[in-house]
């Protein structure tokens, strides 16, 4: 049972959302402590993010999640790691193409509960098709994007030379010239609708406490992703646009992290129900990372539970957060106790690769 907390009420989450993680790992990592021993906790979404911390070298990483199925998306990593190649894991995800997916599926979950399997057994043929990374609801919603309209807009040449490297002076040319077409700005205040966002990609409540236009809002954030940062680095541009990672894969999936993370996968405590739940436990942690979660709520409920993080942490613990389109800081009632790590924030959203986000929190407590 899903307990305490205000969107739980109003969307549904008996389906997967989000199969990969679209918040940047290395940009969370940074802004983590990076002292060791560390009891941290995360958000679960697709799990790759806790996947992530475990590379900080922690005790424990709690995740949390609302959602059984975003759970469920974490047990299939942790079977994954443990029991694939890191090639192997890459195809079952969908980042490197694959004729064995149904294999490599077998395996991951072969040792996980009859619950997790049954949930994955039952998406085997989503997995085979697009990849266990490729099969949430958000997914689906930049697949058909990708499959049935940007073929209208740009030539697969346009889109491959996206992601040639190139110098920031002439990715703003190739942007300007190239991609900024008046057809591309026509399918993204389309497709970027808050209509057609809410009924395909996010659950209309989530738009609840979202201001302004989401397809401006996206329009600016091309500009980050494609002329400030390195297209060619950029693994959720190349999965937008081309359906698979290339060579630009996220923190956790890379090659280098592969072995930590798999011999650090017993520091896990994964909980399904509220973060608001954790806190009720009496725990303490040193380390959150709280996604987006936020903008989901209304400024008073945000500051009520802003107040309860803040009851469970250690002093000098960070908070970390994305958002999105609804503009969220330390609630007043809290400010005298938190200190806004301004100069950090600001070189990490410079190289933050997730471009939905207008914004990348770190607050540490004081204590
Ligand atoms: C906030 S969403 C955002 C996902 C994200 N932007 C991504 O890249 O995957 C992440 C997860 O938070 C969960 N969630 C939202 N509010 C929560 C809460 N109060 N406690 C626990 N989980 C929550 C949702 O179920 C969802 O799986």
């Amino acid at each position: 049972m899903t307990q305490g907390s205000e969107i739980a009420g109003k969307a549904s989450f008996e389906h997967i959302r989000y199969a990969q993680l679209w918040e940047d790992a290395d940009v969370l990592c940074a802004a983590l402590p990076q002292e060791p021993g560390k009891t941290l906790v995360s958000i679960c979404a697709a799990g790759d993010n806790a996947l992530a911390m475990l590379t900080l070298d922690p005790a424990r990483v709690v995740v949390v999640d609302l959602s059984r199925a975003q759970i469920a998306c974490l047990h299939l990593r942790v079977g994954a790691y443990r029991s694939l190649s890191h090639p192997e894991f890459l195809e079952l995800m969908g980042s490197r193409p694959s004729d064995q997916r149904g294999a490599l599926l077998d395996r991951a979950i072969a040792d996980l509960d009859e619950e997790t399997r049954a949930f994955w057994q039952a998406r085997r043929a989503d997995v085979i098709t697009y990849g266990a990374g490729g099969v949430g609801k958000f997914e689906r919603y930049f697949r058909i994007f990708r499959t049935k309209l940007l073929p209208f807009v740009h030539s697969k040449k346009t889109i491959d030379d996206i992601f040639v490297p190139r110098s920031k002076a002439e990715r703003q040319v190739f942007l300007d010239t190239r991609f900024n077409t008046w057809r591309w700005r026509l399918l993204l205040n389309l497709f970027f609708s808050r209509r057609v966002m809410g009924r395909m990609g996010r659950d209309k409540a989530f738009f609840d406490h979202v201001e302004g236009s989401v397809a401006q809002h996206v329009a600016r954030r091309i500009k980050h992703a494609a002329v400030d940062c390195d297209p060619s680095q950029n693994p959720y541009l190349h999965w937008i646009m081309t359906g698979t990672h290339n060579d630009a894969l996220p923190m956790p999936w890379r090659a280098e992290h592969y072995e930590t993370i798999r011999n650090r996968l017993d520091r896990l405590d994964i909980r399904h129900g509220a973060l608001e739940a954790f806190i009720d436990d009496g725990d303490k942690a040193d380390g959150f990372n709280l996604s987006d979660i936020f903008e989901y709520m209304s400024p008073d409920i945000f500051s009520k539970v802003y107040g309860q993080i803040l009851s469970a942490a250690q002093p000098k613990a960070r908070l970390v957060y994305w958002n999105m389109m609804a503009p969220r800081r330390v609630p007043p009632a809290f400010d005298g106790s938190i200190t806004t790590c301004t100069d950090q924030e600001n070189r990490l959203k410079a190289e933050d690769k997730a471009f939905f986000y207008s914004d990348f929190v770190i607050e540490e407590f004081q204590g």
